[in-house]
Formats: C-alpha cells, structure tokens, sequence
C-alpha cells in the first residue's frame, strides 16, 4: 500500500465525494489498484456507482460493527481496478452504537490494516462534519487532502479543521500528514477566482495542490451515468484536472 487519503471538510457542498469518485478513478487509468471507501451515510459515493445506500449490504457499517472483517470483504465492484466500500443509512446509528466502545475511533483502521497489501490507495470519502466517521477516516489515513470551494472566505473552517485533526494526529494517529489544500469549483477565465487562489497560496503556500479543479457542468452530470468524470468525458476541464490530481499525488510518494 502506498496511501491512505482522507477526503475531508466539514464543509457541505466542497467538492469531497467528486474528488474521492475521480481522484480514485485517474489513479486507476495510470494503473494503480484502488479503494474507495464511503464513510457518509448519504451514501453519494454508493449511489455514484449504482449501488442502493439503502439495502447494500455489507457495507461500511460492517467494517465499524463487526471488528474481524477486513475492507476486502465489503468491497463491491466499481470500475477496472478500482472498488467501492458502499455506505448505508446504518451508518447514522453506527455512530451511537460504538459509543461505549473503546476502540471506536479505530475500526475502519483496523479493518484498512488488514487488506493493505491489496491497494495501492484507499481513498476515504467523509460526510461534513467531524463526528466519529470523519475520525475513523482520519485515524485510518495517513495522508489528509481538503478540498475547499475556490470562493471568498473559501478558508474559513480550514483553521478548525486543522485543528482537531492535529489533536488526532497528537493523540491517535502519529502517522497523519497534510497532503494538501485542493481548490475545487474554479470560475475558468475570472479574475476574482485567481485572487482567491492567490490567497488560499498565501495562507498554505506549499501545502496548496498545484492542481485548481475548474467548475465544470459534466462533475455534476456524470455521477447519473454511474461513470467517473474521468470515464465519461475524458476530454473535459474536469477529467484533465482530476487526471493532473492524479499525477501529483502519485507523482511524490
Ligand atoms: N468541479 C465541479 N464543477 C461543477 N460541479 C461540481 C464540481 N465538483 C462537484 N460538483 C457538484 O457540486 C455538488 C457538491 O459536490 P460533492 O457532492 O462532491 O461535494 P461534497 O463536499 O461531497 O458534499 P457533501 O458535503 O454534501 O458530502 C454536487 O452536485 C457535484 O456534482
Ligand atoms: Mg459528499
């Protein structure tokens, strides 16, 4: 296994489940052998491959329920070298039946250690909050990306978010690292999403991807296709800078 990346902001609406859905799947086309994993029980990852995030099962709730399965067992079908752990709406009470468990923050660690030697990357798609998911994803990681909207006071949040998940670097999970801030939903052409981009520069400097993910209609289209923006239209804005996204993060592992 070369990553885990965690996709997080408790942000809604940033642009977390396309980067994990096409992230995932450039990686696959340069040949690498990928999981995604979906920790929200919205289950837009689960849908975006055609899965039911309401009768799937096992699912992701299996990996936080049931401490002997591996991610492997979970795993359905979702393209040529790339599988999917669905989600389903169990994953709302998962949260409150793990309470009294001491290793609840661990589960989906565990269950990543156990089918390490069959990826390249895991790639974990996390709901908008920091709840318990969002922290078993970001104990099961070793690398941490967030996208964030290229819009004005696109970084606040940013700074909490940092926050809590240096606590769980400080407390759980040594291993955890910064892969970087991903400006996502970029306004081709305007002068004021360049100024943002500027500012996001100047607040993260080397820790800004130096991928800008453009605002592009067929991110939006795609997931009806059940097809990856990377698979359905690999000559649009979007698939050429998930496929630049790709190259970077495996470009320096
Ligand atoms: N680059 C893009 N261009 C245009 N639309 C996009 C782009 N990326 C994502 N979208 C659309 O914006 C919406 C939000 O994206 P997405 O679901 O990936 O965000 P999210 O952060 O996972 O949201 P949530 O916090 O609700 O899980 C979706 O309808 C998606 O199709
Ligand atoms: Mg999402």
């Amino acid at each position: 296994m070369r990553r885990v990346i965690a996709v997080a902001n408790q942000k809604g609406g940033v642009g977390k489940t396309t980067t994990v859905i096409n992230l995932g799947a450039a990686l696959a086309t340069l040949g690498y052998r990928v999981a995604l994993v979906d920790m929200d029980s919205q289950g837009a990852l689960t849908a975006s491959f055609g899965y039911d995030p309401y009768k799937v099962d096992p699912s992701t709730s299996t990996l936080l329920l049931d401490r002997t399965i591996s991610l492997t067992q979970v795993l359905r079908h979702g393209r040529q070298r790339l599988m999917v752990a669905p989600a389903n709406s169990e994953l709302l009470s998962v949260e409150y039946k793990l309470l009294q468990e001491s290793d609840r923050t661990m589960r989906l660690q565990q269950a990543v250690e156990r089918s390490k030697n069959e990826f390249d990357f895991v790639i974990i798609d996390t709901p908008p909050n920091l709840g318990l998911l969002t922290v078993n994803a970001l104990v099961a990681a070793d690398h941490l990306l967030i996208p964030v909207k290229t819009e004005y006071l696109a970084m606040r949040g940013v700074r909490p978010l940092l926050e809590s998940v240096w606590l769980i670097r400080d407390r759980i999970n040594p291993d955890l690292k910064l892969l970087g801030v991903l400006p996502t939903m970029y306004f081709p052409n305007s002068p004021h999403s360049a100024k943002i981009v500027q500012e996001l520069k100047r607040v993260f400097k080397g820790k800004l991807m130096h991928t800008v993910i453009p605002l592009d209609e067929v991110a939006a289209v795609a997931p009806a296709t059940r097809q990856a923006v990377v698979d359905y239209k690999p000559n649009s804005a979007a698939a050429v800078a998930y496929r630049r996204l790709a190259e970077e993060v495996s470009d320096d592992v």
